[in-house]
């Protein structure tokens, strides 16, 4: 997978921890990045953009600016699919790599949330069959954002294990190769239904950091040699 090069441009939807991270990561790797948000404007955002060395759009710029499309928004369906109109719609999307962070959280009272749909469809299924043309990979959805990039972890001597998950073998090589340049190693688990397992190991990410009150854990593979 590592053989697949880099994009030369990527869009980041979302300003929130997520996409900032992500974002910086990928201008930080010389890859024309552009931001969308519904408020670019905002002065602490445009001053944050300006020293990660990204440029702030609208969703509908961001979306039309990168060979691939980060994903980063509230990912419950009525923030998801204002965004997704906001963008343009499934022709904004069309031929292009869009990687799904977003997991399909309602938030309650106590820790950890629950999964707006789960067990025989998910966030990632329900974005492809909006966005029929584009070619959507889950991936970093299981991790929190303080490790997402650079995350200094080595597991016998490699990096750790992301899991991913998509139907476009080419599409999934892109990821692959952007995670690689992020400190991680990709691992395909299945075509975009695997979402469901994906989307569910962030609830137990979640649950792991409020049972023991840190959030500096990841979940990853380990083998038998
Ligand atoms: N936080 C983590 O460590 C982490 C880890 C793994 C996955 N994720 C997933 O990554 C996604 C982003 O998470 P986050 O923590 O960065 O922040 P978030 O609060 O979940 O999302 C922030 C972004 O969502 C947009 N947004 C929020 N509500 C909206 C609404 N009602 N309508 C339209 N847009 C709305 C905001 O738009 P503006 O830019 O216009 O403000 C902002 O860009 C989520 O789906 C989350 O589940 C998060």
């Amino acid at each position: 997978m590592t053989s697949t090069s880099l994009p030369t441009s990527a869009g980041v939807l979302g300003s929130g921890d997520v996409g900032r991270v992500l974002a910086a990561g990928l201008a930080a790797r010389g890859i024309a990045t552009t931001l969308g948000t519904g408020r670019p404007g905002d002065d602490d955002l445009r001053a944050w953009a300006e020293e990660a060395g990204v440029t702030l759009g609208s969703f509908a710029q961001a979306a039309a600016a990168g060979e691939v499309v980060l994903l980063a928004v509230r990912g419950a369906s009525d923030a998801l699919g204002g965004v997704l109109d906001a963008a343009g719609g499934a022709d904004a999307f069309a031929g292009k790599v869009l990687v799904d962070v977003t997991n399909p959280l309602v938030f309650g009272e106590r820790l950890p949330p629950r999964l707006e749909v789960g067990h025989e469809d998910s966030g990632g299924e329900r974005l492809q069959r909006r966005l029929p043309g584009a070619h959507v990979v889950k991936a970093l959805n299981t991790v929190g954002n303080a490790l997402m990039v650079d995350p200094a972890l080595e597991v016998g001597g490699e990096p750790p294990v992301m899991f991913i998950a998509g139907d476009d073998a080419g599409a999934n090589a892109v990821v692959g190769a952007i995670l690689a340049a992020f400190g991680w190693q990709a691992l395909v688990v299945g075509g975009i239904e695997r979402s469901r397992e994906l989307e569910s190991l962030c609830l137990l990410w979640v649950a792991i950091g409020a049972e023991h009150g840190t959030w500096n854990h990841a979940i990853t593979l380990v083998r038998a040699t």
